[in-house]
């Protein structure tokens, strides 16, 4: 049987919980085992052969518990498996630099502590921890706009020669500057910007791709996002969500024959609804042109709990990464970036992404 996969985590949030508790409920549900999984196997490891050994974050309430209390901490909100049915584990959560990662819109639900440390005394505390607990993949979850919090923890996974699986739109694995440190390193970094299971920007690229194939010619299209929880209230500060924007409207200008002009697309978070919680509503529109120059449009309504979305997802990436420094590849893992990332060093369709990531998977089993 193969070892368990050691994972470190950045941002122990709502998308973090979702991961944690939905394990939890396969484990509990054997009966699921199908549902909800793109592959059973990668690398011969299924969904339970990973194991958190540490965690980093800022908000007081969470550092100093166990990752598994940490969960349930406000303001997360995810709640399948009630708290107190959770398996007890001793992987702690440690102090992460708050640097840009807690926006004005969210500071007082994440309350976060006031580092005494420096950055290079957290650097290297943050080595020693990874060393430790013998971590060798490091997923953030961090909130939109942390930048410079991203580049420091790119820069710990490079100088511990962890995998970097990188699920925000702060650009590493597709950074030339930072993809060349990787690949000169030997460590693998699947990013940026984790893709949903079904979600806005995966049913969008294809409906796109679709009309574009069928030699249609789409003149206007856009998209729109609301949620209810941290994520989008922190997006609710236009000064972080740039290069958000940049991700999101590339993965679906990527998919068609002909770019659009920039003002006939627009694809974006948009707004938050409290009560929304988790739930992300997506509206989307597209309108083209057919045969003869005739109009058609397109209208979706996607209603998904995001957080499910962001799990069915990354529970693959992990297993990639994993895959990779077993073979020694260094730098981007294209294939996976493609198929699970937004923001993909090199944009594939999502036949040829899935396709390739089959292949490394199949290449690994
Ligand atoms: N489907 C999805 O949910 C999806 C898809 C793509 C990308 N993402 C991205 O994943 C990220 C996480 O989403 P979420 O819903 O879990 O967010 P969240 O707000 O619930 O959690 C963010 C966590 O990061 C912590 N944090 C803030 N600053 C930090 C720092 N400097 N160091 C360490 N930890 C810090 C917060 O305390 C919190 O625990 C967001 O950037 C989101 O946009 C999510």
């Amino acid at each position: 049987m193969a070892d368990k996969i050691k994972v470190a985590l950045v941002g122990i949030g709502n998308c973090f919980a979702g991961l944690v508790q939905g394990i939890e409920f396969y484990r509990r549900n054997p009966s699921q085992q199908v549902i909800g999984i793109i592959h059973d196997m990668i690398g011969g490891r299924s969904i339970h052969d990973i194991e958190f050994v540490c965690g980093f974050d800022v908000a007081k309430n969470k550092i100093g518990t166990t990752i598994n209390e940490a969960i349930y901490r406000e303001p997360n909100m995810v709640d399948w498996i009630d708290e107190k049915d959770m398996p007890r584990t001793d992987a702690l959560v440690h102090e992460s630099p708050v640097l840009d990662g807690v926006g004005i819109w969210v500071h007082n639900r994440i309350n976060p502590i006031e580092n005494t440390k420096s950055e290079e005394e957290l650097a290297e505390e943050s080595k020693r921890i990874i060393k430790e607990t013998g971590a060798e993949v490091l997923v953030s979850y961090l909130p939109v706009g942390s930048e410079r919090v991203t580049q420091f923890w790119a820069q710990v996974c490079l100088d511990t020669k962890t995998a970097f699986v990188n699920c925000i739109p702060s650009f590493i694995a597709s950074d030339e500057q930072w993809a060349k440190k990787f690949t000169e390193r030997g460590v693998p970094v699947i990013g940026d910007d984790i893709k949903g299971q079904v979600g806005a920007t995966i049913v969008h690229r294809t409906l796109a791709r679709l009309c574009s194939d069928r030699g249609t010619k789409i003149t206007k299209t856009y998209q729109i996002n609301v949620g209810g929880n941290t994520d989008f209230l922190n997006m609710k500060d236009q000064d972080r969500l740039v290069s958000k924007r940049v991700s999101k409207t590339e993965s679906v200008q990527s998919q068609l024959k002909e770019r659009l002009d920039d003002d006939d697309i627009y694809v974006g978070p948009s707004d938050f609804i409290p009560f929304l919680g988790n739930t992300k509503l997506m509206f989307m529109r597209i309108e083209g042109r057919q045969w003869a120059n005739t109009p058609y449009n397109i209208e979706v309504r996607l209603d998904v709990d995001d957080k499910a979305n962001s799990a069915g997802i990354v529970i693959d990436a992990i297993r990639l990464a994993k895959v990779a420094l077993d073979r020694g590849i260094g730098g981007p893992v294209h294939e996976a970036s493609a198929y699970l990332m937004k923001h993909p060093p090199r944009q594939m369709s999502d036949v040829d992404a899935r396709r390739a990531c089959d292949k490394l998977i199949e290449d690994a089993a």
